[in-house]
């Protein structure tokens, strides 16, 4: 995912600029440039890290107090000096950065070389700045307006012009936030690269027009209607955007998640009465207590809280519940009506495929809720109701924290629903939110067998492969702990249901092939223990995740991994830790860049 970032101010721009994108480095990326206004428009762009760009800096440091930055994540276009942001017109005096894409660039691209345009880059983004140049009439704000109107897609973007000591910006589907300081003003992708300056932000809606000067800021819409949009609060603290003294923010992040399990319960339940609250629900609690099904759609590891959280509402509340990949949903005829309950799922709030599935959910009339953690993000901004999860920024691309403030929040919704519909008994509740609350205790204690768990990643860190296997509500927890073990140590992993193995998967089974499981206290375990037993006549190597107390695994496993014993629809929460710590550790020795993994961005903006 693409990063942006602005600086109108009297401070020397580039510094400024060349921190901003610092602080996005986490969102993924391949190159980076930046255009600052100094007599003209100067632009400098560099491969590879930001390190790289600011090198160029330091041989030619550029004055000006205005500027616009980006990190490029390739979508059109390898990574490259030339298609590196900001990209500019014939005239060098318009500079463009942009992140989303624009479908029809082609055709845009064609008639512009027809009409003596000449493109220097492989780009879709290259065509905004020749359109802005074509319609450029001494006016950059209504240049900008008239090519958006010309714009199909999705789009975050930042203009300069030579002549106007201006920055314009313009948002569809793309986040755009505004920092508003004292005589100075910020734009970025996302408030962590906002934070340290001001905690005053704008995020901009779709189709707003945003034009940066000495006069202060002013936000109009595509007919140049004035808009009053909402200054909003940063809530979090600059030293959550810190690593804090840890290596990496992932191992951070997992740190982190006994503290953020009890931000996001934080006032939102009473263990002891057995009730929830949750105040972003009020408004639409009839549709919920009448809801025919549920329809969770969501992405990657939110997907997998998504099937944690099907468990848990069908157990507590008694609701059907369906649970899509969004990129799939998008691809069908979905069954979705009034009487549904849709369900987006993410951590940025910025996912394109969920962000796309979402509008067909309200497309066809699904009451939408959005459990997101970033504040103000597209999906919280686009649904009927929700919950923040309250994780705070999650800069490590794997996705740790915000996984279990998932989980919390989908444990809080579903005694929440089984209270409001009557399936659930107060006393069960009580029962289930009582044992959440010892949850942060738990990971604790796990957390504090780290040493332990990095001896075992180390000696499965040369496999080129993983299978992992649970069962019932740990299913989910298998294809979670595949999915991090993959995406940060580039082995590739597996997570397959315990029983499937014997139809099929056990092929693959001998002394090369290691094999997870995850055992925990329901029947299930007793079954389990067969399936590695199957596994150990086949000479597979074993490692268990086994709740305390649970000794017949021993006689199976190469190594074990002790939990405490909860509650079999918590389990989650804890099976999930070890294996966030293998992935980590796993990366980390065999020397890979953890927090940025190759080929992978923070949020998916792109479908
Ligand atoms: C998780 O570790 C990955 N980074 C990825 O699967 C992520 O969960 C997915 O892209 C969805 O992102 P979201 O939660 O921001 O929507």
């Amino acid at each position: 995912m693409c990063g942006i970032f602005g600086y109108f101010g009297s401070r020397l721009a580039y510094p400024l600029l060349l921190n901003g994108l610092r602080r996005l480095e986490y969102r993924g990326y391949d190159s980076a440039g930046l255009s600052v206004l100094d007599g003209g428009v100067r632009t400098l762009k560099a491969v590879g890290k930001v390190k790289n760009l600011e090198a160029l800096l330091d041989t030619c440091p550029l004055a000006g107090s205005v500027g616009i930055a980006h990190t490029r994540w390739a979508t059109h276009g390898v990574p490259s000096t030339q298609n590196a942001h900001p990209h500019q017109d014939c005239s060098g005096k318009i500079a463009v950065v942009h992140n989303g894409i624009i479908d029809n660039y082609k055709a845009l691209r064609t008639l512009l070389e027809s009409q003596g345009h000449v493109f220097t880059s492989d780009t879709d983004t290259e065509v905004v700045a020749h359109l802005v140049e074509e319609f450029y009439e001494g006016e950059l704000e209504e240049a900008v307006r008239k090519a958006m109107l010309e714009l199909e897609g999705t789009y975050g973007l930042a203009v300069v012009h030579a002549d106007e000591h201006k920055i314009v910006a313009a948002r569809k589907g793309s986040p755009l936030v505004l920092g508003i300081g004292e005589g100075e003003y910020f734009l970025a992708s996302d408030p962590t690269a906002i934070a340290e300056h001001t905690r005053n932000v704008i995020y901009l809606d779709d189709f707003n027009v945003l034009t940066l000067a000495e006069d202060g800021y002013r936000v109009t819409d595509l007919t140049k209607a004035p808009i009053d949009p909402k200054v909003e609060k940063i809530t979090w603290e600059v030293e959550e955007i810190e690593r804090g003294g840890f290596p990496y923010f992932m191992l951070k992040e997992i740190y982190e998640q006994p503290s953020r399990i009890l931000d996001t319960c934080r006032g939102r339940m009473n263990p002891s009465a057995g009730e929830v609250y949750l105040g972003g629900l009020r408004e639409v609690s009839d549709r919920l207590l009448k809801a025919r099904r549920i329809v969770i759609s969501s992405c990657g590891t939110s997907w997998h809280a998504g099937l944690v959280g099907e468990y848990l509402i069908e157990s507590l509340a008694k609701i059907p519940v369906e649970v899509e990949y969004s990129t799939e949903l998008v691809c069908k005829e979905p069954m979705l009506g009034p009487e549904d309950v849709f369900i987006a799922v993410s951590q940025s709030g910025e996912t394109a495929d969920t962000l796309a599935a979402l509008r067909l959910a309200s497309s066809r009339g699904a009451l939408t809720l959005g459990i997101v953690n970033v504040v103000g993000s597209s999906i919280a901004r686009q649904t009927d109701a929700g919950a923040y999860i309250h994780v705070g920024p999650e800069i490590g691309v794997a996705s740790t924290k915000a996984f279990t403030g998932h989980l919390t929040a989908f444990v809080l919704l579903a005694v929440y629903l089984g209270r409001l519909r009557g399936s659930l008994e107060a006393s069960q509740a009580s029962q289930i939110l009582t044992e959440l609350a010892a949850i942060p205790a738990h990971i604790e204690r796990i957390l504090e067998r780290n040493e332990d768990i990095r001896e075992i990643a180390r000696v499965y860190s040369r496999s080129s492969n993983f299978l992992y296997l649970g069962r019932g509500i740990n299913f989910p927890i298998a294809l979670e702990g595949a999915l991090k073990l993959k995406e940060v140590s580039y082995i590739h992993a597996e997570g397959i249901p315990s029983a499937e193995m014997k139809h099929g998967p056990i092929s693959l089974v001998d002394e090369t092939m290691p094999v997870l499981f995850i055992l925990s206290k329901g029947d299930g375990s007793t079954r389990v223990l067969g399936n590695m037993e199957e596994i150990r006549a086949r000479k597979g190597r074993i490692v268990a995740i086994v709740p305390e107390g649970e000794e017949r695994a021993t006689a199976y496993a190469d190594h074990l991994i002790r939990v405490p014993e909860v509650h079999e629809l918590l389990s989650p929460f804890l099976s999930v830790i070890p294996l966030q710590l293998l992935a980590y550790h796993a990366a980390e020795i065999r020397g890979c860049d953890v927090d940025k993994p190759r080929n992978l961005a923070k949020a998916v903006t792109v479908q």
